[in-house]
């Protein structure tokens, strides 16, 4: 089947903060129809974040994945670590206008989500954003080369 913006492969991790978040969003996704590539980690213990950031990304650049969902406490750790990777533009949203603005803006290939400051009920409206928001290239194409 063709790959669209409803059926990616994308790959998904938290540390200890953001664990309960990444049970939800790969449910999300699951039912978005997304093929979801769970890599931990499988607990509430503690964890340190960039390990789970570098796996999600090192499966982006491998290719094959098109996308990836990163989730610690604030999701400024995950975000740090994610846009290390070249190739990698990890997005820090806090709701749905941050996160459309970001796919259709910087063409973000990483949502990273602070469990501990994101309200749970927009949590849908977030993602729905981030999945369902194409990126709009023209002038926007040249900006993201320049990163
Ligand atoms: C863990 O306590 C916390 O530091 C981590 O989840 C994250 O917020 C780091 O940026």
């Amino acid at each position: 089947m063709e790959e669209t913006l409803y059926n990616m492969k994308v790959a998904i991790a938290s540390d200890h903060a953001g664990f309960k978040f990444k049970t939800r969003i790969s449910k999300w996704l699951e039912e978005q129809g997304h093929n979801v590539r769970d890599f931990g980690p499988d607990s509430e213990d503690s964890v340190d974040y960039p390990e789970f950031a570098h796996t999600v990304c090192e499966a982006i650049e491998q290719g094959g994945t098109q996308m990836g969902v990163l989730i610690c406490g604030t999701g400024i750790g995950m975000s740090m670590a994610a846009n290390r990777h070249k190739g990698i533009r990890a997005a820090l949203c806090k709701d749905g206008g941050t996160a459309e603005m970001t796919r259709r803006h910087n063409n973000a290939n990483v949502l990273c989500i602070g469990a501990r400051n994101t309200n749970p009920a927009i949590l849908h409206d977030l993602l729905g954003a981030f999945f369902n928001t194409e990126f709009e290239g023209g002038r926007h194409e040249k900006r993201i080369n320049k990163i």
